[in-house]
């Protein structure tokens, strides 16, 4: 079963260095921004199902935004990801939602991921702002770290499984 999943969420919030820790497990300090889409597959098993997932990292920041529909028009589920250091990445990702419901439809898998959770003691987003938003629009959240390798597993098998499922 192939399972097509989009990164999005605004520039620098860590989407290539969620995807290169996921998928190689290498993490670079000094990333640079992402100026055009690619993917990279990944085998994982989903209870009794073998899934291949194709994770495709696109560009955040605003100046490629209209190109978002090109990637996740087909998808099959969405990770948005903010950087909790950042209040105005959060914002985003209520945005994301709205477009991707609009566009995709009501359907679109949706795990939001909170990353950078290594820097907490720079925290600007609420957990209880982030919890009662996800609930509020029936999305799973996690914290995550591509630096340190936190909760990356969790996120996508969570977003495999909801997908599996529909
Ligand atoms: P765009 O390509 O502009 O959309 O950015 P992006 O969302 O792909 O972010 P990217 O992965 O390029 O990371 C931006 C910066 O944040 C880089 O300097 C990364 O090293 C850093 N970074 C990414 N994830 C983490 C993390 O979990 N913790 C910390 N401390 N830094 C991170």
């Amino acid at each position: 079963m192939r399972l097509k999943v989009v990164l999005l969420g605004e520039g620098r919030v860590g989407k290539t260095s969620i995807l290169f820790r996921y998928i190689r497990n290498e993490f670079q300090e000094k990333q640079q921004s992402t100026l055009q889409a690619s993917y990279m597959d990944k085998r994982i098993k989903v209870g009794s199902v073998d899934a291949q997932l194709s994770v495709w990292d696109t560009a955040g920041q605003e100046r490629f935004h209209a190109l978002g529909p090109i990637y996740y028009r087909d998808a099959d589920g969405a990770l948005l990801v903010y950087d909790i250091t950042d209040s105005e990445s959060f914002t985003k990702v209520r945005k994301w939602v709205k477009e991707l419901r609009k566009i995709v439809g009501n359907d679109i898998n949706i795990v939001i991921a909170g990353n950078k959770i290594d820097l907490e003691r720079n925290r600007q987003v609420s957990e209880a702002e982030v919890l009662e938003y996800a609930k509020s629009v029936g999305a799973s959240h996690f914290y995550t770290s591509a630096k340190q390798n936190l909760g990356l597993e969790e996120c996508f098998n969570e977003l495999a499984t909801k997908m599996v499922a529909q």
